[in-house]
């Protein structure tokens, strides 16, 4: 299919305005965007890929060509083959996706749990991705776990335990203060930073990357539900969860901002789901209990507000101590997500 091998950088993507500049290439398909893929490199060098990483990022977007893209293995194979072709040309060896345009965006490709609306700022795509997908070479690199809470109230075992926590440790909560918003969202990031490192994909959040999600997120701040946990008058972790906007903008699906901004407004005062973004303690006091302070604070003010169901996402799977912690709530995994790699 000639016509599919017509590859080309369109363009520099402004979808994801981060510190990485992702570039975009395109299938057309007599005439149509048969699919699209957005590709992270390092030229200008970036300073978020240290030299030593051959891996960067192609993907079908999660955009444009959810609604696009053909379910054709001839139109993705080709557009992967473009994509490689790109990326070995600038002496990469192995793709890795979707990561949109990094892990700490929308990440990973839905593959099991379709029957389910997914939550705000986390991704959907036809159930005929996967397939496409592993046509075209790629397996598993890690899956991400989406929890969803299956009680409304928190186990006897979990009070008591923090009750413990709070005196032996001296950890007190606090929400977050709107007033020194640009401060509480840099310290986010200094927490997330040293939290997170250790985990697996883990890319450090830069002040362009924060101050992108802190701009989107800004209205949808309820700050009894961004906590900081702090002892000794320093903070040690933070946990932060968001209404589950979507709910609203599914009251819209025409996108069309006249009436639909009405029924969004409305239908967002009446959001009851709820989705824990973040959670995290610093490394120096983890083992303690402090991620059950920072459950109960979400669960109490959370019910309080009258949200009755949460997505805790997304968990790697290889994180035992969140995924116990989840499970001992009462969570369940109902929804997985899949990043990919295959070699150039
Ligand atoms: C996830 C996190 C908050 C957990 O906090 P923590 O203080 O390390 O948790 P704990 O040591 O108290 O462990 C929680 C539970 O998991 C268990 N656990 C810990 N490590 C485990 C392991 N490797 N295997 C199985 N269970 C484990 C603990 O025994 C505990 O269970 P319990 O309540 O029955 O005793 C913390 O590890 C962290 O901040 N990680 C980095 C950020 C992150 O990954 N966040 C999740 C994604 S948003």
């Amino acid at each position: 299919m000639p016509e599919l091998e017509k590859a080309a950088i369109a363009s520099l993507s402004s979808l994801a305005p981060t510190a990485i500049a992702p570039a975009t290439l395109v299938v057309y398909d007599a005439g149509y965007i048969g699919g699209l893929t957005t590709l992270l490199h390092d030229d200008p060098p970036c300073p978020q890929l240290p030299a030593a990483i051959t891996t960067v990022t192609p993907w079908l977007t999660a955009y444009c060509s959810a609604v696009k893209s053909v379910d054709d293995a001839a139109v993705s194979s080709a557009l992967f083959a473009a994509a490689a072709g790109w990326l070995r040309g600038r002496g990469r060896e192995r793709m890795r996706g979707p990561l949109n345009p990094s892990i700490n965006d929308e990440a990973g490709l839905l593959v099991e749990g379709f029957s389910t609306p997914s939550v705000l700022m986390m991704p959907h795509n036809p159930r005929y991705y996967p397939s496409l997908v592993e046509a075209a070479g790629f397996r598993k690199a890690k899956d991400l776990l989406a929890f969803q809470s299956t009680g409304t109230l928190l186990p006897e075992r979990l009070v008591a335990a923090t009750d413990v926590v709070r005196r032996r440790y001296r950890v007190s909560l606090r929400p977050m203060d709107m007033r020194r918003f640009a401060e509480e969202v840099a310290l986010i990031q200094r927490l997330f930073n040293a939290g997170w490192e250790r985990n697996w994909g883990y890319v450090p959040l830069t002040d362009r990357e924060i101050d992108h999600l802190a701009g989107q997120l800004k209205p949808l701040v309820v700050p009894q539900l961004v906590a900081f946990a702090e002892a000794e008058g320093e903070p040690i972790g933070f946990a932060a969860a968001i209404p589950d906007f979507n709910v609203a903008l599914r009251k819209n699906p025409s996108g069309r901002l006249f009436p639909g901004i009405l029924k969004i407004l409305w239908a967002s005062r009446r959001i009851t789901r709820l989705r824990v973004l973040l959670l995290g303690v610093l490394p120096a006091w983890q083992a303690r209990g402090v991620d059950a302070l920072l459950y109960r604070h979400i669960w109490d003010h959370g019910r309080a507000k009258g949200f009755d169901w949460a997505e805790a996402g997304w968990i790697l799977e290889d994180n035992h101590a969140m995924i116990n912690g989840l499970t001992r709530m009462g969570f369940e995994v109902y929804k997985t997500y899949r990043i990919y790699e295959r070699p150039i």
